[in-house]
């Protein structure tokens, strides 16, 4: 008995390959699933038989079944013309994120194009750079005890005679760049820099700055003051003023320590700005005469401004964030927020 079932699945199998219409697949519809077709007609002989060999081939009949119908249904899919697509012109569509820039990206994108506007040109630097451009071509020799102002990350090895390090300030490339451009120049560079430090609301292990730096062509500490009050009045969407007070690094000779009016009480004084009215927000002043020599200037006739500012501070009192950790802790309910 199994083998008439065999046979008809074999029919099947071959008639499958002559079906072109739909109405050569009713016809095969009716030959084998029709009330009256070749597998109901089964059925009327083996409901005799015994109650055990009935199980067993009852499940070979139910596959074949199976099979037939499978092979109907793939047919009828196939010969059906395909179906007009309707659609629903007023059926909301699905939305799709769109992705941004995490708030440091595009706070520093802002900073960098109001320095584009005045006319400076973006350099990129490095991450890892050497003890050289990090220390001494900025006039801070070996044990130089300013060189214990950086919490220095080192790099274990050494290429040839080189010692590698994460940079701790983007002035380590100051010296490379006043080598490679053309005098005068005007040059901002944003990047991520890095310190040795155990960390707290204020203190990150990595976080970013942007050198400014002028060449000749009347770069003095008035125009250092002037592009510095642009960019914070930019950025904090405010006119801010910018004052210096005397300060102290290896590279620069004056040294200053750049101030804006404090963003929280507008100057009047309060808890951020210790009543004094007074934000700091980075380091300046003019390039000192050894950095120049180093870059193969004669500081008698070239002569520069160089500032330094950290951006995190920035961005934390522009949106009242009050942790700088916030930034690399990937929470989403943090970096959801500014969306700009
Ligand atoms: N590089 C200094 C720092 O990271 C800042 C600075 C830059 C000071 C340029 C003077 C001139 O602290």
């Amino acid at each position: 008995m199994k083998e008439e079932l065999e046979n008809i699945l074999k029919e099947a199998h071959q008639l499958e390959f002559e079906i072109k219409t739909l109405e050569d697949l009713e016809n095969f519809r009716i030959k084998f699933l029709g009330r009256k077709g070749l597998l109901n007609n089964f059925v009327e002989k083996f409901k005799d038989l015994p109650r055990e060999e009935r199980a067993k081939i009852g499940e070979y009949f139910n596959y074949v079944k199976n099979e037939i119908k499978k092979i109907y249904e793939d047919l009828k899919i196939k010969l059906e013309k395909p179906k007009k697509i309707k659609f629903d012109i007023a059926h909301p569509g699905e939305k799709i994120e769109i992705g941004y820039l995490n708030i440091l990206k595009e706070s520093i994108k802002k900073i960098r194009e109001t320095f584009v506007k005045l006319g400076f040109d973006i350099e990129k630097g490095r991450e890892i750079v050497t003890e050289y451009e990090n220390f001494d071509s900025l006039n801070m020799p070996k044990f130089h005890p300013a060189r214990e102002m950086f919490d220095t990350l080192w790099i274990k090895n050494k290429i040839g005679k080189d010692r590698y390090l994460l940079r701790t300030h983007t002035s380590a490339h100051q010296v490379e760049i006043i080598k490679n451009k053309k005098l005068p120049l005007r040059v901002a560079i944003p990047g991520k820099t890095f310190r040795h430090e155990a960390t707290d609301v204020r203190h990150e292990f990595q976080f970013h700055q942007i050198e400014i730096l002028g060449i000749d062509g009347g770069a003095n500490l008035q125009e250092l003051k002037g592009v510095l009050e642009i960019v914070f009045s930019e950025f904090f969407n405010k006119k801010l003023d910018v004052s210096f007070k005397a300060s102290y690094f290896p590279f620069t000779e004056p040294s200053l320590e750049v101030y804006i009016k404090c963003v929280i009480c507008n100057g009047k004084g309060c808890q951020l700005c210790k009543n004094s009215g007074l934000l700091e927000v980075g380091g300046a002043g003019m390039v000192h005469p050894n950095v120049l020599k180093e870059a193969g200037l004669d500081p008698k006739e070239h002569y520069g401004y160089a500032a330094g500012m950290g951006i995190e501070r920035l961005v934390m009192l522009k949106y009242k964030i009050d942790d700088i950790r916030l930034f690399n802790s990937q929470d989403l309910r943090f970096i959801n927020q500014f969306r700009l």
